[in-house]
């Protein structure tokens, strides 16, 4: 829980604004109980978490299924808030994406990202662009900027938002950083922040796919300011690496790690 927005207007019905990506990473990633238990009380929630797609809604049927034991009022609710303030970041990306956007961890110095190539003239990839952190502050130095973000509603805003700054040269696409929507060494750059990590080798062979010989991955931030696997990860494929500071007083402010590497031959690990 961030505490980034107050979600106490929200119940369990709030995930029927979730596309099908978020259903997935719900089902995969968050208490399955609590899901089963909150779709024997939600009836309309329950069609739609059935109905959405055949692989997700029999999986969500199952949960249903499972977990169709009684359950006290207040054991339910405490459960049902839990589950919403999990998924805080999430619910915002389909409600209001200007509250992220607002947020004091995105006003860190562009410095930060700018000094570490030189971006003119390039073509870039930025992926999991969420509200633009990135993308915005490369896209008037780029030649052209592509935009890979697997929320529809994130999508819209990007593109309102360039049409806004009459920014010509971003293009927005759906993918995920383990399905990038381009082809083989199509960009000079492949940019993210705080995207990497989920299934690190994937995401990694799939940025070093479409990204030139020569041409760079940027990941910032790629990591908290801690020594854990993926750190260990990044270096041992030869990323260099830097702190940099996301200022507060929002809820994940703070020390961050940004990672940059040229694009060689082979990923390190696999000689
Ligand atoms: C925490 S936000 C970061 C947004 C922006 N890059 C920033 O630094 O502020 C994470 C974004 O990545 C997207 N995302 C999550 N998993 C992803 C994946 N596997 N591949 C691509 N994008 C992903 C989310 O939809 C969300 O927009």
């Amino acid at each position: 829980m961030f505490s980034w927005k107050d979600l106490s207007q929200y119940d369990f019905r709030i995930v029927t604004l979730f596309e099908p990506i978020q259903l997935q990473w719900m089902y995969e990633w968050k208490d399955q109980r609590s899901i089963g238990l909150l779709m024997n009380h939600y009836p309309t929630v329950s069609w739609y978490l059935k109905h959405v797609n055949t692989d997700l809604g029999s999986k969500f049927q199952h949960l249903e299924q499972t977990y169709n034991e009684i359950i006290d009022k207040s054991s339910l609710h405490s459960l049902e808030r839990a589950l919403i303030d999990s998924m805080e970041d999430w619910i915002i990306y389909v409600t209001d994406p200007d509250v992220y956007d607002q947020l004091s961890f995105n006003r860190w110095d562009d410095q930060e990202l700018l000094s570490l190539a030189d971006f003119k003239a390039k073509t870039v990839v930025d992926i999991g662009s969420g509200t633009g952190s990135q993308l915005f502050r490369l896209a008037p130095i780029v030649e052209t900027i592509y935009a890979v973000e697997p929320i529809r509603h994130l999508r819209h805003y990007l593109k309102a938002k360039a049409t806004s700054l009459n920014l010509t040269n971003v293009f927005i696409q759906e993918g995920l950083m383990t399905d990038i929507p381009f082809p083989n060494e199509f960009c000079d750059m492949v940019v993210s922040g705080h995207v990497f990590g989920d299934e690190p080798k994937a995401e990694l062979a799939e940025m070093m796919r479409v990204v030139k010989k020569d041409g760079m991955i940027i990941l910032m931030p790629g990591n908290n300011d801690i020594d854990n696997a993926r750190h260990q990860f990044l270096v041992e494929n030869g990323f260099n690496w830097a702190r940099f500071f996301e200022p507060g007083p929002d809820e994940g402010y703070g020390w961050k790690r940004k990672y940059w590497m040229a694009k060689k031959e082979k990923l390190m690990s696999e000689k």
